[in-house]
């Protein structure tokens, strides 16, 4: 069996290195150094991990888009109203839905452009433009209305919904609206 010889040689000289006290503060200095560039790396990473989870959280409910109806060139001969369908955006939690809603361009009492919802004031039916009777007519309860939107008979408790529009580079631009049906005060609900 072969021994092993007790040795005069230091048996381990990092038990010097550390037992050094002008090693020591080096030491703990690049330690905290790199603690603190790892925490800062942490944190940069988590900041858009953060912002996408409280996304819908932080997202202003209250932002509205701008949906394209037509060119105004379009319309500058307008002697009835014409229904067009727009792309509106909805952003429900995460889903983001995009739908079709029918509008009307109409002429109002000034002769100036205007937009309107088709859905009826009363119980949200789709109104349609009746060309032969130069009205419009709810085919659910016969609200009538005239071509500018105004009530002119039937069940509805207010005039067709204006919806809020501009001319942007030659586009008419509606910003879709959903209202309260069965209240004579127009308000809006989403
Ligand atoms: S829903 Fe239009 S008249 Fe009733």
């Amino acid at each position: 069996m072969p021994h092993t010889l007790p040795s005069d040689e230091p048996q381990n000289s990092v038990t010097h290195a550390t037992q050094d006290p002008s090693r020591a503060p080096r030491r703990s200095f690049l330690g905290g150094l790199l603690a603190a560039g790892a925490a800062g790396v942490g944190a940069l990473m988590i900041v858009p991990v953060v912002r996408f989870v409280l996304h819908p959280v932080l997202a202003k409910t209250t932002e509205k888009s701008w949906s394209d109806v037509g060119k105004v060139d379009e319309f500058h001969t307008l002697t009835a109203p014409v229904q067009k369908l727009i792309q509106i955006e909805q952003l429900d939690g995460w889903r983001r839905t995009v739908s079709q809603k029918p509008v009307y361009v109409v002429k109002d009492s000034a002769g100036q452009l205007a937009v309107l919802s088709a859905v009826c004031t009363h119980l949200g039916c789709t109104v349609p433009w009746i060309e032969k009777q130069n009205r419009f007519i709810c085919p659910c309860h016969q609200a009538i209305f005239d071509p500018a939107g105004r009530l002119i008979g039937g069940p509805a408790p207010r005039s067709m919904d204006v919806l809020p529009m501009k001319v942007e580079q030659g586009v008419v631009k509606v910003q879709y609206q959903f209202f309260r049906q069965l209240t004579a005060k127009k308000e809006v609900i989403a």
